[in-house]
């Protein structure tokens, strides 16, 4: 089918997200985030985000329906995101979904969450080059992914072992007294620092770490080193110098990020490198990521602050993508699962 309308919807943490898509053109994005109602205890709250995303549900399916000025009748196809996610939050938009595809007798795809993070850049940027390297950052992923066909074959080629990305923006934030969620304010503040006033790790870069996990990540040793750093200076009365804390420390996150995708991209002869997730919209990371793509022939793809955190249209783009190629939809019986692996694109 040329152009299939797509309803899509995205429930796997706190965001609630319904986005159209008509072929590779997004028509509306719709989203309500539940994210105030977690910064108080420094992090999402599972039920607190189930509850939030039942009552957010028909208001924003209707909100987005009424500013793409589609109506419901018209969707050719519904897509969901199935999984990874949390098990609670993903089950109300499954539930959702396979009503209304049901209602609506239309095809439903059963997506994966971190391919759509891959597909939405189709959207903003075009066709994705087969393959694409993917690096997706955010507050509960950081993976490295080799993508043949974001409809149908997705490899991994690395992951983190311990905390993802922005949960370490995150923790670092906390330790420095500042807001949740903390990614932003750690890149506002890192910009009056110096990114080299503080030589922290850079974990499985060297030697036999880097030998062994050579494209996965891990960030909780660099945490525990900014945790140690702060406590020696105000064990000894001194200031903590916040913003070269910041600094050094975003430095040292995303010169291991884009330094492993790189090495990804050369190793796997691949030229476009895609960045998604929240934590693609970090401006170092932007900066770096395309200073070393520049010097290393890899043409760089970050689709706008909008589309990298979690949103319903990514979902809607994969799932038009899937329509568009002739996979075959899922069925109603469709389990939402909760650690759902990335190789498996479709459930
Ligand atoms: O993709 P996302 O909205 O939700 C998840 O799936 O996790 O990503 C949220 C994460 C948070 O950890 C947040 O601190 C981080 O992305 N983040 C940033 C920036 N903006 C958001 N991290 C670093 N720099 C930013 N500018
Ligand atoms: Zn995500």
């Amino acid at each position: 089918m040329n152009d299939p309308l797509v309803l899509g919807i995205e429930t796997s943490c706190d965001e609630t997200g319904v986005g159209l898509v008509r072929g590779r053109t997004l028509l509306f994005d719709a989203i309500a985030s539940s994210v105030e109602e977690h910064a108080r205890f420094g992090g999402v709250v599972p039920e607190v985000a189930s509850r939030a995303h039942l009552e957010a549900m028909v208001p924003t399916l209707e909100r987005a329906c009424r500013e793409a000025g589609v109506r419901l009748a018209d969707v050719d196809a519904v897509s969901v995101t199935a999984g990874p996610g949390l098990a609670g939050a993903l089950l109300v938009g499954v539930a959702s979904a396979k009503a209304l595809a049901l209602a609506l007798g239309v095809p439903l795809y059963g997506v994966n969450h971190l391919a759509a993070h891959v597909a939405v850049d189709v959207v903003e940027h075009g066709p994705l080059p087969e393959p694409t390297l993917g690096l997706l950052v955010s507050g509960g992923h950081s993976n490295l992914l080799l993508v043949p066909d974001v409809t149908h074959d997705i490899r991994s080629l690395g992951a983190t072992m311990d905390d993802a990305a922005g949960e370490a923006f995150d923790k670092v934030a906390r330790i420095l007294g500042l807001p949740f969620p903390g990614g932003p304010h750690i890149d506002r503040v890192a910009r009056e620092g110096d990114q080299v006033a503080i030589d922290f790790p850079r974990g499985l870069t060297s030697g036999r770490d880097l030998q062994r996990h050579r494209f996965d990540y891990s960030f909780s040793g660099l945490k525990t080193a900014v945790a140690r750093w702060v406590q020696a200076r105000e064990a000894a009365g001194e200031p903590v110098p916040v913003a070269d804390v910041a600094a050094s420390f975003q430095e040292a996150v995303v010169d291991v990020l884009t330094r492993k995708a790189l090495l990804a991209c050369r190793e796997h002869g691949v030229d476009d490198l895609l960045i998604g997730g929240g934590v693609a919209a970090n401006s170092r990371l932007r900066a770096l990521a395309q200073e070393r793509c520049d010097a290393a022939g890899v043409r760089l793809r970050v689709p706008r602050p909008g589309l990298c955190t979690d949103n319903g249209a990514m979902v809607a783009a994969l799932g038009a993508q899937m329509v568009m190629r002739g996979r075959p939809p899922s069925g109603l019986d469709l389990p939402a699962d909760s650690s759902q692996p990335v190789e498996q694109v479709r459930s």
